[in-house]
This record gives structure tokens, C-alpha cells and sequence, in this order.
């Protein structure tokens, strides 16, 4: 069951999170073994689905004796699908409770369990191995931490000397107007969002080096764009699945999102950076 009395709630990407296992019942897929292919339509949090995930596992070069963290877990869909394809165990961090519920669910449904600890908890403070992590990844969960000397100074001592993290998240292309800020704030839970500029200088400051970023701003616009088309022009058949609250909900969502790369105030950034020591 959803907690709605939750800060992060008022996102509602995260809200009506029944609709993933009311999407398998109607598959027929209600309990029983899962195949991790037959989630990847629900359980991709970011712009891009597996492909994606799939371009981080080839630039870090994971490996199956490899030990990664994931930031933000969700559903656990990216952890998941790395586990699968490289074989490598995750440890795979989510703040909200029913999210970090369902993923561990369908992660030993996709017999998957032996490589994937879910924890539950926030990346601040949630306990960690020190300099124990070859690799570090995160989608879409940065731009919700305003803390980010603390963000990254945990993410610095957690992985080892010389270990990768690799991050795809939002950043600022322009000083934020208090429309925009107050529309980050109430539907994505992100109270702070800088430039490229200062993420980079918050990560050197943390420790990283040969800091990478890409531009994924115009890949992002055109992604959330045909997501929201994709979401209208089902319209019908989600309602008739799902009810009329849990689409007005995402569908706000969406067009919330679509507004805010639109408006070109927000961007995106993909980022890869060493943990030196
Ligand atoms: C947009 S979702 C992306 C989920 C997943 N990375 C994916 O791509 O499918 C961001 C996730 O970060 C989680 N999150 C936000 N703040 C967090 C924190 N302080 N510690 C751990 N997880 C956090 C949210 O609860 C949410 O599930």
C-alpha cells in the first residue's frame, strides 16, 4: 500500500504503485517466475529504458566478480538488468518503503535474489561498506538530494579507490524563475538543482576526477515528449485497467515533465567520474 503521508509523494511517478502488479495479473503474470524482459515496460524509471543501463554496463566495463551500488533504486529495473546480463552481485539502495517492497518481490521472482540486496533506507545515512564498491550508479536520483557535499562525500567513501560512478540526472540551464523551482519542488521533489558548472565542482569537491559529462538534454526532450504522446494515446485502455486516478496522476506527471524540458529552464546530464583517494 502506497504512503501518501510521504514528502517524496507529491511526485506522483510514485503514487498508484499497485499499477505494476495489476500490468502483470492482466499479462497473466499475476505470481510465478518472472523473466526480467517481461518487466522492462514498468519497472525503467528514467528516459531511455534498458538500452541505457546497457551503455553504463558497457562504459564502467562491469564484470561478474564485480560489487555495484545503486543509488535510488526504484523497482529495481536497472539493478536488475545488469545483474542479469553481467552477473555481478548489486547492492541496491531505495528510499521509499512500498517502492523497495515490490522490487525485492519481483527481484526473487526473477530468481535474481542471490546477486541483488534491496536496502531500504536513505543514501545519507543508510549503513554501507566503506571503499567496498567497484562501481557506483544512480538514474534520475541525484536532482532528489539538496545535500550534495553530503550525497557525494557518502558515495566517495563507499566505493573503492579508483571505482566509477556513473549518473544520469537533471541539471539547471538557466537561472531557475520561482515558477519553475515551485514546479520542481511539488512534482518532482527537487529543491535544488544546479548547473552542469557546479555539479561538476560538488563532485571534485567530494573527491572524484576525470569527471565526464554529456549533454543528454536534447535526447531527454525529445524521450519525454513521446513518452507523454505514447501515454495519451492509450489513454483508454490504461483507464479501463487502471481507473481514472492513477492516470490523471501520471498523466499530470508526464506533462509536468514534458513543460519543464520545454521551457528549456531544465537539462539533462549523463556523468562519469573516478573516486580518487
Ligand atoms: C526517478 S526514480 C529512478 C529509479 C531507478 N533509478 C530507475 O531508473 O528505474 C528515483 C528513485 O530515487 C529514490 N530516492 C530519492 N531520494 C533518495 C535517497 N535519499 N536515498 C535513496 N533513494 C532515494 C526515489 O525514492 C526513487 O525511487
Amino acid at each position: 500500500m502506497t504512503d501518501l503521508s510521504s514528502p517524496i509523494k507529491t511526485m506522483k511517478l510514485y503514487t498508484h504503485v499497485e499499477r505494476v502488479e495489476r500490468e502483470l495479473a492482466a499479462q497473466g503474470l499475476n505470481q510465478g517466475p518472472l523473466a526480467t524482459e517481461d518487466l522492462v515496460a514498468m519497472d525503467q524509471l528514467h528516459y531511455g529504458g534498458v538500452a541505457v543501463v546497457d551503455e553504463a554496463i558497457e562504459q564502467l566495463g562491469l564484470q561478474s566478480g564485480d560489487h555495484v551500488l545503486d543509488v535510488g533504486a526504484g523497482l529495481g529495473g536497472p539493478a536488475r538488468h545488469i545483474a542479469k546480463k553481467v552477473g555481478c552481485a548489486i547492492t541496491a539502495v531505495e528510499l521509499q518503503s512500498d517502492l523497495n517492497t515490490l522490487a525485492q518481490q519481483l527481484t526473487e521472482r526473477c530468481q535474481l535474489g542471490d546477486q541483488i540486496t534491496h536496502q531500504c533506507g536513505d543514501i545519507l545515512d543508510t549503513p554501507l561498506p566503506s571503499q567496498s564498491f567497484d562501481a557506483l550508479v544512480s538514474w534520475l536520483t541525484v536532482l532528489h538530494i539538496p545535500d550534495r557535499d553530503a550525497l557525494f562525500s557518502r558515495c566517495h567513501e563507499a566505493i573503492k579507490t579508483g571505482g566509477q560512478i556513473y549518473i544520469e540526472d537533471f541539471c539547471a540551464q538557466q537561472v531557475l524563475s520561482r515558477e519553475v523551482k515551485d514546479q520542481l519542488a511539488e512534482d518532482v521533489f527537487c529543491h535544488y538543482l544546479p548547473s552542469s558548472a557546479q555539479y561538476e565542482q560538488d563532485l571534485l569537491a567530494a573527491g572524484f576526477v576525470s569527471i565526464e559529462m554529456e549533454n543528454m538534454s536534447p535526447d531527454w526532450t525529445k524521450f519525454v515528449s513521446m513518452r507523454l504522446a505514447k501515454f495519451q494515446a492509450g489513454a483508454d485502455e490504461f483507464v479501463a485497467r487502471h481507473g481514472e486516478p492513477t492516470y490523471r496522476a501520471l498523466h499530470h506527471f508526464y506533462r509536468s515533465i514534458v513543460r519543464l524540458f520545454d521551457s528549456g529552464a531544465i537539462g539533462g546530464l549523463r556523468i562519469q567520474a573516478v573516486a580518487a583517494r
